[in-house]
């Protein structure tokens, strides 16, 4: 690498004012970002990073499901590009960094290039996947699935909303439904940079998280179906309450999750009353469960014992409970060669490091099962994220787009002049 290259460091303050420009697209009243996926949020910023891509040279094409890819030549066009990326849309009460921040340090990594006039070997792509947080339409991180073939592009266009809106008439209402088939933007790596979304690069002090290994994912939607009846002239033991058997089932998806634990977590995020009402028993509730574990078996595990739990719950309590499985991820293994450029770029600029598991989700677990993946964590406040209180510091953030920036460019190459 030329020495121009070896020193490159990206603009800080050109990072972090981008980042705060695009938190405007649905900025809430607490600082934080509201995005839902091909909501008319996700257009505008959309709109903006078509539009700044193209600034700085990129060609811009969109597949048949939204995810926008950026295109930077490189001197050799017969390799395949190294993708960098990762989202732009957030969750209901979302903060600014969130994909955010891996998706803009790819834009400034690109200007950095750009300002130096640097040319790679290898093209460089910038991805804006769609559909990473998942609570808009299920499952999270679609566009990436589709992308590797873990779904067709028909299915996921015909994932409905809460409201019944399906991907297919989103991508219409906000045109962005292009034209590429989904997968025909060939990579030969991706490398992502994201907050952590957890405690411990905070706890002990460190910049930088080589992302080794990510978590399991297994999303269920439920739903109990009692019976609806006066609350004042009903006795309790005649009841068949669903909502007192969904306060069962959060409890025990709780408990088994700590009985597997360390390495196992249990959520369950959202509960709906069907016709909610003060003084009448709830008789029908849907709800979703999220269980996460680093390990199969234990994933297994967590889905027997929940099964059984709610079967359980659902006789005792003469309610009917059905259990569907929406989507189960394995555990990844991220690329080896991929986090040794990561850690090795890191050690390179001197920023304190260690190895991490990701307890989120993300694209690059998607794409790692097709091509080599990576990923780089920076810390945020407290831990904090899918919350619009989430934070991180400009120097942390600075130092994780300077690894973005060595590590594309150890992957990618440097083209002589
Ligand atoms: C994605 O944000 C996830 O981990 O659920
Ligand atoms: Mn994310
Ligand atoms: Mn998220």
């Amino acid at each position: 690498m030329t020495s121009i290259a070896s020193n490159l460091q990206i603009d800080s303050t050109r990072l972090w004012d981008t980042i705060h420009e695009t938190a405007k697209f649905g900025l809430t009243a607490k600082g934080g970002v509201r995005r839902l996926t091909l909501g008319p949020e996700d257009k505008q910023v959309r709109d903006w990073f078509r539009a700044a891509c193209e600034a700085a040279g990129l060609q811009v094409h969109v597949d048949g499901l939204g995810s926008m890819f950026a295109l930077r030549k490189g001197r050799d066009m017969s390799k395949l590009p190294v993708g960098l990326g990762s989202h732009l849309d957030t969750q209901p009460t979302g903060g600014k960094f969130d994909g955010v921040l891996g998706t803009l340090a790819a834009l400034e990594v690109v200007r950095t290039l750009n300002d130096a006039g640097i040319e790679t070997e290898t093209p460089l792509c910038i991805v804006n996947w769609t559909n990473e947080e998942g609570s808009r339409f299920a499952p999270a991180m679609m566009g990436s699935a589709a992308y590797v073939g873990d779904f067709t592009t028909e299915n996921i266009l015909g994932r409905k909303d809460a409201e019944g809106v399906s991907v297919a008439e989103a991508l219409d209402g906000i045109g962005y439904r292009g034209q590429e088939s989904v997968g025909a933007q060939k990579l030969g790596a991706f490398i992502e940079l994201h907050i952590e979304q957890g405690p411990i690069l905070e706890a002990e002090a460190k910049t930088i998280g080589v992302v080794d290994h990510g978590q399991g994912i297994i999303w269920y939607d439920g739903r109990i179906t009692g019976f609806e009846s006066h609350a004042g002239s009903t006795p309790m033991p005649l009841r068949r309450d669903a909502l007192a058997a969904l306060s069962e089932i959060v409890l025990a998806v709780e408990r088994i999750a700590r009985e597997l634990g360390p390495n196992a977590v249990g959520t369950v995020g959202e509960a709906v009353i069907a016709k909610p009402s003060r003084n009448v028993i709830p008789g029908e509730i849907a709800f979703t469960v999220d269980c996460r574990s680093n390990d199969d078996t234990v994933m297994d595990a967590l889905d027997k014992n929940l099964r059984l739990a709610a079967a359980e719950i659902g006789r005792r309590r003469n309610v009917e409970v059905t259990i569907d499985l929406v989507w189960r991820k394995a555990p990844t293994h991220f690329d080896k060669t991929l986090v040794d450029a990561v850690e090795t770029a890191t050690r390179e600029l001197g920023y304190s490091n260690r190895r991490i598991t990701s307890g989120a989700g993300h694209d690059s677990c998607n794409l790692n099962t097709a091509i080599p993946a990576a990923m780089i964590f920076v810390p945020c406040k407290d831990g904090v994220s899918h919350n619009e209180l989430e934070d991180a510091t400009q120097p942390d953030c600075t130092a994780g787009a300077n690894v973005l920036l060595h590590t594309v460019l150890s992957l990618a190459g440097v083209a002589s002049k």
